[in-house]
């Protein structure tokens, strides 16, 4: 188990579980493999990995992350239900570290959901989290809308999963409604009238509805938590949940009024939002804290001048700090492969040879169209690499869109679907209508285009274009994303890219509430 000391913080990831459970942002198999790994070698104590019960993807999901775990405890979430937390078991158990995390919803909304007395949800509770410590060591409880369940009732609960042998008790903020004094007051209370608190490690988890989830966590640990729960760039249902980068940072920067250590490597920050952007299809904003592109720009005149002076004049970390390079000089259609190789290890890729051969040949590619290859053109192109290799039931072999002044706008596509070559010419109201209908054609989906933005990579009209998608279909949303010096090519991977993120969708059948 995890030891905790004083000043220490647990960080607790669950970009992989409440990240994931946002609208869209399915991931791969392969891509929470790829992100757990990360997570690890960044320094998170505790992975939560996925809900096993929820479906067969999920369970083995987390059971091989599981296995592959070097230093995190390895966490998976099960409801209420002996049966969700057997299976939740068979899937962490392979780790040298498993914890077992069960919930239920405490509030008297929630209570009023399967329709439990308070008594009768005390009893289950009593039942469900000493069957889980009779299975694993490492327990954690969560009353679910911790928020606003009445105290008395709270502190009620909270004694009866310690007795039962909890050894983590998570106070979530389900849906975002405190405030940072109302927090820490709620900590504080527990830790003082619940017996047997002071022996296990209490944890925050905030959702940020009210854009106050960072700041809710960080009372909560004054107050006394070890154990912030968080995703990679917020990622999460609704409004998000605390950001990781946030938080750690604001840790490490104001160290001098929260003196609190944790095990993370921020140096690697950079590096892990970028790939969960990529991965789930949600694009960090530019004035994101930390980690958005406009982070540590300095556009006005005053400031570059104060920079220039002192760094210190307008920074208050340094970007190497979370693991952004010095921006460096780009690469051109004579740069070798070994430049390449070297550039991708500044910006976090380790290739491979034979990758780094694949990837050579798209950047040739790229150089032939672009006179200057910047960074950020770059991990455009790995963001697509990554989404191509992870999802390959249907990539787009050939495109070519005849469009102008006067319609109908034509596209012949050729997709291959299973490995097969399937081509059509449609038309449209434009040329990334005609090339969406001739998808369509090929592979009828039933589902409607709920978003579509375009965004250059770069400056220049050779920029790259980053294309997103997002597909709805009844209960299914699934994101997709390409980039492409040609707009409409991006636009028909973008959208291949959300249908293949869709048929994976399909096939996962969510938990009943
Ligand atoms: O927000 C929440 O209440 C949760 C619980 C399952 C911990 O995510
Ligand atoms: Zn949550």
């Amino acid at each position: 188990m995890t030891a905790t000391t004083k000043d220490h913080i647990l960080i607790f990831d669950t970009t992989l579980r409440d990240g994931e459970q946002s609208p869209g942002a399915t991931m791969s198999h392969n891509e929470k493999l790829e992100i757990a790994v990360l997570l690890d070698e960044m320094g998170v104590d505790i992975i939560e990995a996925g809900f096993p019960i929820a479906s067969e993807g999920d369970f083995k999901a987390v059971r091989e992350i599981a296995g592959n775990a070097r230093n995190a405890v390895i966490c998976g979430l099960s409801r209420a239900r002996f049966m969700d937390i057997d299976r939740c078991w068979e899937a962490v158990k392979h780790a040298e570290r498993p914890r077992i995390h069960t919930f239920i919803g405490t509030s008297p909304l929630h209570r009023a959901i399967p329709n439990l007395t308070r008594d009768e949800m005390a009893d289950l509770i009593h039942k469900t989290v000493s069957h889980a410590r009779n299975l694993c060591d490492n327990v954690q409880w969560s009353p679910m809308d911790a928020t606003r369940t009445e105290h008395d009732y709270l502190c009620r609960v909270i004694g009866i999963a310690i007795r039962a042998g909890a050894t983590t008790i998570n106070i979530p903020d389900t849906v975002g409604y405190t405030a940072p004094r109302e927090s820490a007051n709620l900590i504080t209370m527990l830790l003082k009238e619940v017996p047997g608190a002071e022996d296990i490690t209490f944890a925050t988890h905030c959702h940020n509805d009210l854009g106050m989830a960072t700041a809710n966590a960080l009372a909560a640990v004054e107050a006394g938590v070890r154990q912030i729960e968080c995703t990679i760039n917020g990622l999460g249902e609704r409004a998000g949940n605390t950001a990781l980068e946030e938080v750690v940072m604001a840790l490490k920067v104001r160290n001098d009024i929260m003196p609190y250590s944790t095990r993370i490597d921020t140096s690697k920050i950079m590096n892990l939002s970028r790939r969960v952007a990529t991965v789930s299809g949600f694009t960090v904003q530019p004035n994101k804290a930390i980690v958005g592109k406009n982070a540590f720009a300095h556009e006005s005149g005053i400031h570059q001048d104060g920079m220039l002076k002192n760094p210190e004049n307008f920074e208050i970390m340094r970007p190497e700090d979370v693991g952004l390079a010095e921006s460096s000089l780009p690469l051109g259609k004579h740069s070798g492969r070994a430049a390449l190789k070297a550039k991708m290890k500044d910006l976090g890729y380790e290739l491979a040879d034979n990758q780094l051969k694949d990837v050579f040949m798209r950047f040739k590619v790229l150089a032939d169209q672009k006179k200057e290859v910047f960074d950020e053109d770059l991990l455009a192109l790995m963001a697509d690499e990554g989404t191509m290799a992870a999802y390959d039931k249907i990539r787009v072999r050939e495109l070519r869109v005849v469009c102008g002044t006067s319609g109908p706008q034509t596209a012949e596509l050729t997709l291959t679907v299973d490995g097969k070559e399937h081509s059509v010419t449609a038309t449209g109201g434009g040329p990334v209508d005609a090339t969406f209908n001739a998808v369509q054609m090929i592979v009828p989906h039933g589902g409607r285009l709920a978003l579509y933005n375009v965004h250059a990579v770069t400056e220049g009209t050779d920029a790259q274009a980053t294309v997103s998608v997002r597909i709805e279909d009844g209960g299914h949303i699934a994101m997709g994303q390409s980039a492409d010096t040609d707009t409409v090519v991006a636009s028909a991977k973008a959208y291949v890219n959300a249908l293949n993120k869709l048929l994976v969708r399909r096939e996962k059948t969510a938990p009943a509430q």
